[in-house]
């Protein structure tokens, strides 16, 4: 932990977190109870035990059942003001948060519900804790196409609240080029294009997120270590990637923390930040992960740095914003090694 003091410190953006994915067992039950919602878990222990996943599907059924409790505006609202609290409590200053409006609208929550709920907390946040957010609307590739066209249109009257669209869920059987004229009409929309790409599916997955579906940046990345020629392109480019190093170890994707590609990847010369992804589902928040990951790969207080500052100029946000973040990232490094000399 002798990085801890220097994480703490640092000002820092989180890339990657799905705002469903950070509802913890605590809040669940208090929905379920305010909604009259039955949950199978007796307590909230009975729910963490039930966290232990060997692969994405594994997760994922488990994520889209927690959602149940999720029902009116103000639950929204509850749920992403939580995490602004808890992330900001870390240090995270600006977010650009994933939302899964088809984990809604599936079982009946119209998209206003969810995206008023949690536009109203972001911008609470922006008043109440200084923390600046973009909203990215994520498509479930487990669908059809056509349900994610159908999404994009309900989501046209909201575009003002949204910076970009993104792709999760099941990726083995739905690779990126399923969704490409989504992608298309996306992009002609104004929007950044974000892709989860290489967490379980192979490096063919990750190319056609590049050269078929045009990503401004892509989520977790880690299977594009297996080609060379794949990693040289994602240098060359500049593409940023948002890994998740406790997701990674809690799916599966990685055996050991000491497997994370994170380190090979600052070596290889690689624009990698460091996330959360589903923090209440897999045991951290954005410092935890920063701690797990420099344990686990010896990092220095120079690669700490480098991971930050790659959050900032791999966000959204315009130059001008980077620029001042990465002023206040800059001093907050400079008090650090002032006073552990
Ligand atoms: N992978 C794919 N889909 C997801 C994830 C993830 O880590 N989290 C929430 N949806
Ligand atoms: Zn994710």
């Amino acid at each position: 932990m002798k990085h801890r003091d220097l994480i703490a410190a640092l000002p820092k953006a989180e890339l990657h977190l799905h705002i469903e994915g950070s509802m913890e067992p605590e809040m669940m039950f208090e929905l379920a109870a305010r909604n009259g919602i039955d949950i199978p878990y007796a307590n909230v222990e009975e729910v963490r035990s039930a966290y232990n996943f060997t692969q994405l599907q594994d997760f994922l059924d488990i994520y889209y059942e927690g959602m149940a409790v999720l029902r009116e505006e103000q639950d929204f609202y509850d749920l992403t003001m939580a995490y602004l609290k808890r992330s900001h409590a870390d240090n995270v200053r600006h977010v650009e948060m994933f939302f899964d409006p088809q984990g809604h609208t599936t079982r009946g929550i119209a998209f206003e519900t969810a995206v008023s709920g949690i536009s109203r907390a972001l911008n609470d946040g922006k008043k109440t804790l200084g923390m600046s957010s973009y909203l990215i609307l994520s498509f479930l590739r487990h669908l059809s196409e056509e349900d994610a066209f159908e999404t994009l249109a309900e989501a046209e009257p909201y575009l003002d609240q949204f910076i970009g669209v993104g792709l999760d869920s099941s990726e083995i059987g739905h690779p990126p080029s399923k969704f490409a004229r989504v992608f298309a009409r996306a992009r002609e929309m104004g929007l950044k294009l974000c892709a989860h790409s290489g967490e379980e599916g192979p490096p063919d997955y990750v190319r056609e997120a590049l050269d078929i579906l045009h990503i401004d940046r892509m989520d977790h990345g880690n299977r594009s270590m297996e080609d060379e020629s794949l990693v040289q392109e994602i240098v060359d480019s500049g593409m940023v990637l948002t890994v998740c190093p406790l997701s990674n170890l809690k799916l599966g994707v990685i055996k050991d923390m000491t497997d994370s590609p994170v380190r090979r990847m600052l070596d290889a010369g690689i624009a990698v930040t460091l996330n959360s992804d589903d923090p209440a589902y897999f045991g951290g928040y954005m410092n935890a992960n920063f701690e797990a990951t420099a344990d686990a790969l010896n990092l220095t207080g120079a690669d700490i740095i480098t991971l930050v500052q790659n959050s900032f100029q791999g966000s959204f946000l315009p130059p001008a914003e980077i620029a001042t973040y990465l002023e206040a990232v800059g001093k907050a490094a400079g008090s650090v090694s002032s006073e552990t000399g």
